[in-house]
């Protein structure tokens, strides 16, 4: 039986009736029709459906649609638009830190609830802060340069001075951190091999 729950997404206020057993994500892409959250694995492994509830990310995979009665939920939908995209998004596209972007949405989630509560975090809070995170294509490295990027422009814009904006990919010495996850994945160990001989 269906059960009518209200909650406020994306900043308007929603009722949707639906089963309870039903999970946020689900209930997002199938009812709301706001497919800009991914399904990865489904079981809370990978992050890519990862939305903000009262301001703090969540997999909406793991959580029933009861649970969200009365409380603010945002997704990528409600980030920016097209036409007036968040720094963030912004800072995304400038560092080519999007490839195939199944895992983009979630990540920006997680760096959005970064920055507010820590506006200036430093490299390893951004490490700390997208860990729940699995992206197969970028290693990473320009994630982390897009997120600080925006915090660094944000500094500008406060201090009103120019600080020249980072381009990622020419910065990418690190190679050191990729998550256990993907490190002890055969197929991402051969990747990440042939980038290391072709020293790229
Ligand atoms: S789909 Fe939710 S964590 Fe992977
Ligand atoms: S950009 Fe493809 S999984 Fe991250």
């Amino acid at each position: 039986m269906e059960q009518t729950i209200k909650f406020k997404l994306n900043g308007k206020t929603v009722d949707v009736s639906v089963a309870p057993h039903w999970t946020l994500l689900r209930l997002l892409r199938e009812k709301c029709g706001l497919t800009g959250t991914k399904e990865g694995c489904g079981i809370g492994e990978c992050g890519a459906c990862t939305v903000l509830l009262d301001g703090a990310p969540v997999h909406s995979c793991l959580l029933l649609v009861p649970k969200v009665e009365g409380r603010e939920v945002q997704t990528i939908e409600g980030l920016g638009s097209r036409e007036s995209l968040h720094p963030l998004q912004q800072s995304f596209i400038d560092h080519g830190a999007v490839q195939c972007g199944f895992c983009t949405p979630g990540i920006l989630m997680s760096s959005k609830a970064l920055l507010e509560n820590k506006p200036h975090p430093t490299r390893e809070e951004v490490k700390e802060a997208i860990s729940g995170h699995l992206c197969r294509c970028t290693g990473y490295h320009q994630i982390i340069e897009a997120i600080e990027a925006t915090h660094q422009e944000s500094k500008a814009h406060l201090s009103n001075s120019v600080i020249p904006v980072k381009t990622g990919i020419q910065n990418s010495k690190e190679k050191d951190w990729i998550p256990d996850q993907v490190r002890n994945d055969k197929y991402c160990r051969v990747i990440y091999r042939i980038v290391d001989m072709l020293q790229v």
